[in-house]
């Protein structure tokens, strides 16, 4: 029996792998997207609600029509930058839509919740890997408004009985490996297809933010984590969730770190082509290296990366940049 799943966001980059492996596991995906930044053509596995999170009725309206059992959370405005320059827009949507969102959920007796969030919420790394008990001090109002959230589920679940998981990602990469869908943000900010759009003369140059780092060539370190990977472990945190299990707050990582440098090299060998590429100073905000500790999803989840080397992630993305 497959649960009816409300995925708010399930139109963006996450969210529309996540409904395929939920689609896949059984499950029925009905997305609740707004398309602000989601893309129509990415709902494939269910219907769409066109809506925004902080709209209450209309997604209470969802959760009643649909019998939804439970909901997962990807709806949000992720740029970094942006949130420094304009911090209410982070706090007005990430945190006022996701109380409204929650509220919705909560009168309509909806007790189980997959939130997305993000390594962010760690900030400057003391140490490397990072682990959960790792302090939590934002340094961006982005990772400050999902900690946010991560608080108030904390609370729901103290107070009122809802059981969630929150899912910390570190750097969601990738494409599905069948390519009907794969990552487009506007504007495009992320590592992996700025250097992919590069090499097909699609984006300016990339710029490399530093190479000055203390790491072994100079450039910085991520834990890229295929979005294929990122969906496999909602679906495993959802039916924990649904058998009655406890809240989590884990970490999705690949449990690697890959440099800068050896993505640009990756992109250039898979593809065939050179990465047109050249220096610029170092992004402010961007710590040197960023890892996960895993250990604890692979143990609450029964989970582990299969997709997450590098090679396989930069394979999915340019098959899905190229495709016909
Ligand atoms: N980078 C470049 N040139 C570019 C873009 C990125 O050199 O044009 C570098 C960055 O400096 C960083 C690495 O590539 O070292 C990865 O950058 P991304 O922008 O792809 O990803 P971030 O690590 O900055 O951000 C990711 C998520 C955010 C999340 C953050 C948490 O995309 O949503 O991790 O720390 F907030």
């Amino acid at each position: 029996m497959g649960l009816n799943v409300l995925v708010a966001g399930g139109a963006g980059y996450v969210g529309a792998h996540v409904c395929k492996a939920l689609a896949r596991a059984g499950h029925h995906p009905v997305v609740l997207d707004s398309l602000a930044h989601g893309h129509r053509e990415a709902v494939r596995w269910g219907p769409l609600v066109e809506a925004d999170i902080a709209d209450r009725a209309a997604v209470g309206r969802a959760i009643g029509s649909h019998r939804i059992d439970a909901v997962m959370h990807f709806a949000a405005w992720i740029f970094v930058g942006e949130s420094m320059t304009s911090p209410l827009k982070y706090f007005a949507n990430n945190l006022g839509g996701s109380l409204a969102l929650l509220d919705a959920a909560m009168a309509a007796g909806v007790r189980r919740v997959v939130f997305s969030s993000t390594a962010a919420v760690y900030g400057e790394p003391r140490q490397v890997p990072i682990p959960e008990s790792h302090p939590t001090e934002p340094i961006n109002p982005y990772g400050e408004s999902k900690l946010m959230v991560e608080r108030v589920l904390r609370w729901l679940d103290r107070q009122q009985g809802l059981r969630f998981a929150a899912l910390r990602y570190f750097n969601a990469s990738g494409a599905d490996p069948d390519a009907e869908i794969g990552e487009r943000h506007d504007p495009e900010t992320h590592l992996v297809p700025l250097a992919i759009l590069a090499a097909l003369g699609k984006a300016p140059a990339l710029n490399i933010f530093g190479d000055d780092y203390d790491t072994p060539d100079g450039t910085a370190i991520r834990d890229y984590i295929h979005v294929a990977d990122l969906a496999g472990a909602h679906v495993a945190a959802l039916e924990h969730l649904a058998a009655g299990g406890a809240s989590l707050t884990l970490n999705l990582g690949g449990g690697s770190g890959t440099s800068v440098r050896e993505i640009v090299d990756a992109v250039a060998r898979v593809g065939g082509r050179p990465v047109p590429a050249s220096f610029a100073p170092r992004r402010p905000g961007d710590p040197p290296r960023l890892v996960a500790d895993i250990a604890a999803a692979r143990a609450a989840l029964a989970w582990s990366p299969r997709h997450s080397d590098i090679d396989t992630i930069v394979r999915t993305a340019w098959a899905w940049h190229t495709r016909g």
